[in-house]
Protein backbone atom coordinates (compact mmCIF):
# COMPACT_ATOMS: atom_id res chain seq x y z
CA UNK A 1 0.00 0.00 0.00
CA UNK A 2 1.17 3.61 -1.01
CA UNK A 3 0.24 6.85 -0.70
CA UNK A 4 -2.49 8.25 -0.04
CA UNK A 5 -3.68 5.24 2.12
CA UNK A 6 -0.48 5.55 3.44
CA UNK A 7 0.72 8.80 5.26
CA UNK A 8 4.34 8.56 6.58
CA UNK A 9 3.24 12.22 8.38
CA UNK A 10 0.95 11.07 10.53
CA UNK A 11 3.51 9.62 12.85
CA UNK A 12 5.06 12.55 13.02
CA UNK A 13 2.21 15.02 14.14
CA UNK A 14 3.42 15.79 17.77
CA UNK A 15 6.50 15.62 19.87
CA UNK A 16 5.05 12.95 22.17
CA UNK A 17 4.08 10.75 18.85
CA UNK A 18 7.75 11.49 17.50
CA UNK A 19 9.38 10.33 20.66
CA UNK A 20 6.61 7.25 20.96
CA UNK A 21 8.29 6.01 17.58
CA UNK A 22 11.99 7.16 18.17
CA UNK A 23 14.07 4.28 17.19
CA UNK A 24 17.86 6.00 18.98
CA UNK A 25 18.00 7.69 22.23
CA UNK A 26 20.81 9.24 23.67
CA UNK A 27 21.15 8.58 27.34
CA UNK A 28 23.65 10.20 29.67
CA UNK A 29 24.87 7.14 31.35
CA UNK A 30 26.50 6.38 27.92
CA UNK A 31 28.83 9.21 28.00
CA UNK A 32 32.38 9.92 28.60
CA UNK A 33 33.84 13.44 29.25
CA UNK A 34 37.84 13.82 28.59
CA UNK A 35 39.28 15.77 31.17
CA UNK A 36 43.17 17.39 31.59
CA UNK A 37 45.35 18.38 34.25
CA UNK A 38 48.80 19.82 33.95
CA UNK A 39 51.01 19.51 36.61
CA UNK A 40 52.34 22.69 35.30
CA UNK A 41 49.28 24.98 35.94
CA UNK A 42 48.37 26.69 39.33
CA UNK A 43 45.12 28.74 37.70
CA UNK A 44 42.84 26.74 35.23
CA UNK A 45 43.73 27.51 31.33
CA UNK A 46 41.55 27.77 28.42
CA UNK A 47 43.10 27.20 24.95
CA UNK A 48 41.11 29.26 22.11
CA UNK A 49 40.67 26.49 19.70
CA UNK A 50 38.85 24.47 22.32
CA UNK A 51 36.06 26.62 23.30
CA UNK A 52 34.25 25.60 26.81
CA UNK A 53 37.28 22.74 27.44
CA UNK A 54 39.59 23.89 30.95
CA UNK A 55 43.03 22.00 31.80
CA UNK A 56 42.98 22.16 35.24
CA UNK A 57 45.72 22.30 37.87
CA UNK A 58 46.17 19.38 39.52
CA UNK A 59 44.87 21.25 43.58
CA UNK A 60 41.81 21.87 41.29
CA UNK A 61 40.48 18.52 40.82
CA UNK A 62 38.06 18.24 43.33
CA UNK A 63 35.71 20.95 41.69
CA UNK A 64 35.59 19.35 38.28
CA UNK A 65 34.25 16.02 40.00
CA UNK A 66 31.70 17.10 41.36
CA UNK A 67 30.72 19.38 38.38
CA UNK A 68 30.48 16.90 36.15
CA UNK A 69 28.76 14.42 38.17
CA UNK A 70 26.10 17.12 39.03
CA UNK A 71 25.95 17.47 35.21
CA UNK A 72 24.70 13.94 35.13
CA UNK A 73 28.18 12.00 33.72
CA UNK A 74 29.14 9.45 35.25
CA UNK A 75 32.11 8.72 33.37
CA UNK A 76 35.75 10.57 32.36
CA UNK A 77 38.78 9.85 30.03
CA UNK A 78 42.07 11.35 31.62
CA UNK A 79 45.09 12.89 30.24
CA UNK A 80 47.75 14.86 31.64
CA UNK A 81 50.72 17.56 30.94
CA UNK A 82 53.65 16.51 33.50
CA UNK A 83 55.89 18.84 34.37
CA UNK A 84 58.87 17.48 32.17
CA UNK A 85 59.18 15.79 28.84
CA UNK A 86 62.00 13.60 28.10
CA UNK A 87 62.99 11.08 25.44
CA UNK A 88 61.17 7.88 27.40
CA UNK A 89 57.97 9.99 28.39
CA UNK A 90 59.49 8.64 32.17
CA UNK A 91 56.16 11.21 33.85
CA UNK A 92 53.91 8.36 32.16
CA UNK A 93 54.46 5.67 34.42
CA UNK A 94 55.93 7.54 37.47
CA UNK A 95 53.99 6.75 40.61
CA UNK A 96 53.59 10.49 40.69
CA UNK A 97 53.54 11.54 37.86
CA UNK A 98 50.49 14.02 36.53
CA UNK A 99 48.03 11.74 35.79
CA UNK A 100 48.63 9.00 38.45
CA UNK A 101 48.06 12.24 40.60
CA UNK A 102 45.31 13.00 39.08
CA UNK A 103 43.61 9.61 39.00
CA UNK A 104 43.90 9.17 42.73
CA UNK A 105 42.36 13.03 43.21
CA UNK A 106 39.32 12.15 41.07
CA UNK A 107 39.21 8.73 43.30
CA UNK A 108 39.36 10.26 46.67
CA UNK A 109 36.77 13.38 45.52
CA UNK A 110 34.07 11.29 43.73
CA UNK A 111 33.23 7.77 42.33
CA UNK A 112 33.38 8.85 38.55
CA UNK A 113 33.88 5.78 36.63
CA UNK A 114 37.28 6.65 35.82
CA UNK A 115 38.92 5.79 32.08
CA UNK A 116 43.06 6.25 31.93
CA UNK A 117 44.31 7.37 27.88
CA UNK A 118 47.48 5.16 28.31
CA UNK A 119 49.86 7.22 25.04
CA UNK A 120 53.08 8.79 25.62
CA UNK A 121 52.75 11.45 23.17
CA UNK A 122 51.87 14.05 26.27
CA UNK A 123 54.99 12.97 27.88
CA UNK A 124 57.99 12.79 25.19
CA UNK A 125 59.94 15.42 24.32
CA UNK A 126 60.12 14.66 20.73
CA UNK A 127 55.86 14.02 20.90
CA UNK A 128 55.72 10.32 19.50
CA UNK A 129 53.02 7.58 20.94
CA UNK A 130 56.11 5.41 22.18
CA UNK A 131 60.40 5.46 22.34
CA UNK A 132 62.09 6.00 19.24
CA UNK A 133 65.15 4.02 17.32
CA UNK A 134 67.95 4.66 16.31
CA UNK A 135 66.26 6.12 13.07
CA UNK A 136 63.75 8.48 14.50
CA UNK A 137 61.09 5.61 14.46
CA UNK A 138 58.79 4.73 17.20
CA UNK A 139 60.21 1.68 18.00
CA UNK A 140 57.41 -0.90 18.66
CA UNK A 141 58.54 -3.68 21.12
CA UNK A 142 60.24 -1.72 23.37
CA UNK A 143 57.71 1.15 23.84
CA UNK A 144 55.45 -1.97 24.79
CA UNK A 145 57.15 -2.59 27.74
CA UNK A 146 57.01 1.39 28.98
CA UNK A 147 53.06 0.91 27.87
CA UNK A 148 53.34 -1.80 30.34
CA UNK A 149 54.60 0.17 33.28
CA UNK A 150 51.76 2.86 32.56
CA UNK A 151 49.00 0.61 32.46
CA UNK A 152 50.42 -0.72 36.05
CA UNK A 153 50.86 2.34 37.63
CA UNK A 154 47.59 3.77 36.29
CA UNK A 155 45.79 1.22 37.64
CA UNK A 156 47.68 0.99 41.24
CA UNK A 157 46.01 4.70 41.06
CA UNK A 158 42.87 3.47 40.85
CA UNK A 159 41.96 3.66 37.13
CA UNK A 160 38.58 1.79 36.25
CA UNK A 161 39.80 1.18 32.81
CA UNK A 162 42.85 1.38 30.78
CA UNK A 163 42.74 2.96 26.94
CA UNK A 164 45.44 2.74 25.12
CA UNK A 165 45.73 5.14 22.04
CA UNK A 166 49.21 4.80 20.76
CA UNK A 167 48.28 1.72 18.01
CA UNK A 168 51.46 0.08 19.05
CA UNK A 169 50.91 -3.51 17.40
CA UNK A 170 50.46 -5.96 20.50
CA UNK A 171 49.82 -3.21 22.95
CA UNK A 172 46.56 -4.98 24.21
CA UNK A 173 47.98 -8.35 24.69
CA UNK A 174 50.94 -6.61 26.97
CA UNK A 175 48.86 -4.77 28.95
CA UNK A 176 46.71 -7.16 29.82
CA UNK A 177 49.40 -9.33 30.86
CA UNK A 178 51.03 -6.76 32.98
CA UNK A 179 48.07 -5.86 34.59
CA UNK A 180 46.99 -9.45 35.59
CA UNK A 181 50.42 -10.24 36.97
CA UNK A 182 50.40 -6.95 38.83
CA UNK A 183 47.15 -8.57 40.15
CA UNK A 184 44.95 -6.04 38.47
CA UNK A 185 42.62 -8.51 36.43
CA UNK A 186 39.16 -6.26 37.05
CA UNK A 187 41.42 -3.56 35.20
CA UNK A 188 39.31 -3.26 31.78
CA UNK A 189 40.82 -2.25 28.57
CA UNK A 190 39.33 0.09 26.27
CA UNK A 191 41.14 -0.57 23.15
CA UNK A 192 41.72 2.67 20.37
CA UNK A 193 41.43 -0.26 18.07
CA UNK A 194 40.93 1.95 15.00
CA UNK A 195 42.60 5.07 15.57
CA UNK A 196 42.63 6.79 12.46
CA UNK A 197 45.51 8.84 11.39
CA UNK A 198 43.23 12.13 11.52
CA UNK A 199 43.81 15.60 11.10
CA UNK A 200 40.63 15.83 13.12
CA UNK A 201 42.88 15.50 16.21
CA UNK A 202 44.51 18.98 16.19
CA UNK A 203 43.03 21.36 18.40
CA UNK A 204 43.74 17.84 21.20
CA UNK A 205 47.41 18.59 20.60
CA UNK A 206 46.92 22.33 21.22
CA UNK A 207 45.61 21.50 24.37
CA UNK A 208 47.38 18.34 25.61
CA UNK A 209 50.62 19.75 24.18
CA UNK A 210 51.81 17.12 22.01
CA UNK A 211 52.34 17.80 18.63
CA UNK A 212 55.23 15.73 16.87
CA UNK A 213 57.86 17.86 16.98
CA UNK A 214 59.44 15.86 13.88
CA UNK A 215 57.47 13.56 11.13
CA UNK A 216 54.12 12.48 12.00
CA UNK A 217 51.64 9.88 13.36
CA UNK A 218 51.75 7.99 10.01
CA UNK A 219 53.82 5.15 10.78
CA UNK A 220 51.74 4.07 13.62
CA UNK A 221 47.88 5.19 13.04
CA UNK A 222 45.85 3.51 10.62
CA UNK A 223 45.08 5.09 6.64
CA UNK A 224 41.75 7.19 6.50
CA UNK A 225 40.73 5.13 3.92
CA UNK A 226 40.86 1.32 5.22
CA UNK A 227 37.61 -0.20 6.01
CA UNK A 228 38.94 -3.82 6.17
CA UNK A 229 42.57 -2.38 7.91
CA UNK A 230 39.97 -1.27 10.87
CA UNK A 231 37.83 -5.21 11.73
CA UNK A 232 41.54 -6.74 11.18
CA UNK A 233 42.43 -4.17 13.52
CA UNK A 234 39.17 -5.01 16.11
CA UNK A 235 39.96 -8.70 15.14
CA UNK A 236 43.38 -8.45 17.23
CA UNK A 237 42.54 -6.66 19.67
CA UNK A 238 39.83 -8.44 20.58
CA UNK A 239 41.88 -11.48 20.24
CA UNK A 240 44.35 -9.95 22.07
CA UNK A 241 41.78 -9.74 25.25
CA UNK A 242 40.21 -6.33 25.13
CA UNK A 243 37.24 -5.58 26.97
CA UNK A 244 35.62 -2.50 24.63
CA UNK A 245 36.69 -1.73 21.06
CA UNK A 246 36.84 2.01 20.12
CA UNK A 247 36.50 4.09 16.63
CA UNK A 248 37.82 7.04 16.38
CA UNK A 249 37.44 9.90 15.10
CA UNK A 250 33.57 8.93 15.42
CA UNK A 251 31.40 11.74 13.18
CA UNK A 252 33.72 10.56 9.52
CA UNK A 253 33.82 7.26 10.43
CA UNK A 254 29.86 6.22 11.13
CA UNK A 255 30.45 3.59 8.10
CA UNK A 256 33.22 2.14 10.53
CA UNK A 257 30.94 1.81 13.92
CA UNK A 258 28.13 0.95 11.75
CA UNK A 259 30.06 -2.38 10.50
CA UNK A 260 31.74 -2.90 14.36
CA UNK A 261 28.89 -3.20 16.23
CA UNK A 262 27.15 -5.22 13.32
CA UNK A 263 30.13 -8.10 13.56
CA UNK A 264 31.36 -7.78 17.55
CA UNK A 265 30.10 -8.54 20.41
CA UNK A 266 31.91 -5.74 22.34
CA UNK A 267 30.78 -3.01 23.33
CA UNK A 268 31.84 -0.12 20.86
CA UNK A 269 32.95 3.55 21.84
CA UNK A 270 33.26 6.00 19.65
CA UNK A 271 35.64 9.28 20.18
CA UNK A 272 33.80 12.65 18.81
CA UNK A 273 37.17 14.45 18.64
CA UNK A 274 38.62 17.65 19.38
CA UNK A 275 38.55 18.36 15.61
CA UNK A 276 34.55 17.76 15.19
CA UNK A 277 33.92 19.27 18.35
CA UNK A 278 35.95 22.55 17.37
CA UNK A 279 34.14 22.56 14.13
CA UNK A 280 30.51 23.03 15.83
CA UNK A 281 32.14 25.52 17.98
CA UNK A 282 33.70 27.67 15.33
CA UNK A 283 30.50 27.81 13.24
CA UNK A 284 28.36 28.09 16.52
CA UNK A 285 30.37 31.33 17.44
CA UNK A 286 29.81 32.83 14.15
CA UNK A 287 26.01 32.10 14.29
CA UNK A 288 26.09 29.92 10.98
CA UNK A 289 24.42 26.78 13.07
CA UNK A 290 22.02 26.21 16.06
CA UNK A 291 25.19 24.81 18.34
CA UNK A 292 22.96 22.57 20.72
CA UNK A 293 20.89 21.12 18.12
CA UNK A 294 24.18 20.44 15.83
CA UNK A 295 25.50 18.87 19.48
CA UNK A 296 22.52 16.70 20.18
CA UNK A 297 22.28 15.88 16.08
CA UNK A 298 25.95 14.69 16.03
CA UNK A 299 25.63 12.78 19.14
CA UNK A 300 22.52 11.07 18.26
CA UNK A 301 24.07 10.29 14.62
CA UNK A 302 26.91 8.47 16.45
CA UNK A 303 24.53 6.21 18.24
CA UNK A 304 22.70 5.20 15.39
CA UNK A 305 25.16 4.27 13.88
CA UNK A 306 25.34 1.80 16.61
CA UNK A 307 28.09 3.35 19.40
CA UNK A 308 27.03 2.00 23.08
CA UNK A 309 29.71 4.74 24.51
CA UNK A 310 30.17 7.97 23.19
CA UNK A 311 33.50 10.25 23.92
CA UNK A 312 32.79 13.71 23.90
CA UNK A 313 33.96 17.07 24.93
CA UNK A 314 30.07 18.27 24.54
CA UNK A 315 29.39 15.33 27.30
CA UNK A 316 28.05 17.71 30.31
CA UNK A 317 26.07 19.97 27.68
CA UNK A 318 24.45 17.33 26.35
CA UNK A 319 23.73 15.85 29.86
CA UNK A 320 22.22 18.33 30.74
CA UNK A 321 20.52 19.01 28.07
CA UNK A 322 18.51 15.34 28.03
CA UNK A 323 17.95 15.89 31.42
CA UNK A 324 16.14 19.71 31.09
CA UNK A 325 14.59 19.69 27.77
CA UNK A 326 12.98 16.73 27.04
C1 LIG B 1 46.97 10.43 22.32
C2 LIG B 1 45.61 10.85 21.91
C3 LIG B 1 45.22 11.75 20.91
C4 LIG B 1 43.84 11.87 21.02
C5 LIG B 1 43.42 11.04 22.05
N1 LIG B 1 44.53 10.40 22.57
C6 LIG B 1 46.00 12.56 19.97
C7 LIG B 1 46.76 11.99 18.87
O1 LIG B 1 46.72 10.80 18.57
O2 LIG B 1 47.47 12.79 18.28
C8 LIG B 1 42.97 12.76 20.16
C9 LIG B 1 41.72 13.23 20.80
C10 LIG B 1 41.06 14.38 20.17
O3 LIG B 1 41.45 14.88 19.09
O4 LIG B 1 40.08 14.83 20.75
N2 LIG B 1 47.62 9.64 21.41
Amino acid sequence: MYYPQVRMRRLRTSQKMRDLVAETRLDSSEFVLPIFFDANLSEPRTTDSMPGVVTYPLSGYMDVAREIQDAGVNAVLVFGVPDHKDAKGSDAYSEDGVVQKAIRGLRAASDLLIIADLCMCEYTDHGHCGVLDVDGAVDNDKTLELYQKIAVSQAAAGADIIAPSGMMDGQIAAIRSALDEAGFEDVAIMAYSAKFYSAFYGPFRDVACSAPGKGNRAGYQMPCGNRREAMREIDMDVAEGCDIIMVKPAGPYLDIIREASDNYPLPVAAYQVSGEYAMIKAAAANGWIDEERVMMESLLAIKRAGADIIITYYAKEAARYLRERR
